[in-house]
């Protein structure tokens, strides 16, 4: 259950998040995409809203409803989320990157559909934007939290980003195991700022994403003071 204090405790504040996976088209019926479900940015946005925040989420292709009460924005590949992410930036808090970029792209879609010829392809594939990294270079950033999705040396890595993407706090999640993390409905998280961190144990995603959200209000709260 929700805790009373909760609601209110981001009354006031504009959070932006990412979510789901993005899709880079090879041609008209075929694309290079991450293993996404997008449950974890939209329950981020679901508890961000019911916490009291302004919400807006920038979703790649998913099959899941808009929690009530959130704007959401469609896109489909890395490209179009930066613009979309850019586009709602002004004025927001906090900005969650909760997608599955897919870090490389077809150096151009075809525009036909590729048949099948040779006995093997090569694509030639050039890297999408770092969207994460992006915004918080920026002197305007908000508050701005990334996820990692790690197979191994889950804290190492994830600390590696934290600090070459110069954010404010990190969420790794362990990926590959069973039950947890990409398509699951549950969750765990290892989550890192500069001078410390907090395990978030296995439960379901609408609980995990509430407690990140009650530990980035802790973190925000502390700069503040
Ligand atoms: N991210 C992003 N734009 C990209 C790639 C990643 O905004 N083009 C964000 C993700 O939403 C996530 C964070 O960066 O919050 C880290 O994503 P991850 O794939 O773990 O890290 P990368 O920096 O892409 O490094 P690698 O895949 O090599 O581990
Ligand atoms: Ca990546």
């Amino acid at each position: 259950a929700m805790l009373r204090a909760d609601a209110t405790r981001l009354a006031g504040r504009r959070v932006l998040i990412t979510a789901g996976p993005t899709c880079e088209d090879i041609d008209p019926v075929r694309y290079i995409g991450n293993r996404s479900s997008g449950k974890m940015g939209f329950a981020l946005a679901e508890a961000a809203a019911a916490m009291g925040a302004e919400t807006t989420l920038v979703a790649g292709p998913v099959a899941l409803a808009t929690p009530a009460g959130v704007s959401r924005v469609d896109v489909r590949s890395a490209a179009q989320m930066r613009e979309a992410v850019l586009a709602a930036l002004p004025g927001q808090d906090l900005f969650i990157a909760a997608a599955a970029v897919a870090d490389y792209a077809p150096a151009q879609a075809a525009a036909d559909k590729i048949k099948k010829t040779g006995e093997s392809l090569t694509l030639a594939l050039v890297r999408t934007p770092d969207i994460l990294a992006e915004v918080a270079a920026r002197a305007d950033r908000p508050f701005t939290v990334g996820f990692a999705a790690e197979t191994r040396e889950v804290e190492a890595y994830a600390r590696d980003k934290l600090v070459r993407k110069r954010l404010d706090m990190i969420a790794a999640n362990r990926v590959g195991l069973p039950g947890l993390g990409f398509e699951a409905d549950d969750n765990a998280l290892s989550v890192y700022w500069a001078d410390g961190g907090a395990e978030i144990g296995v439960a379901p995603k609408p609980l995990v994403a509430r407690r990140l959200l009650q530990l980035i209000a802790d973190r925000m709260e502390h700069r503040a003071a």
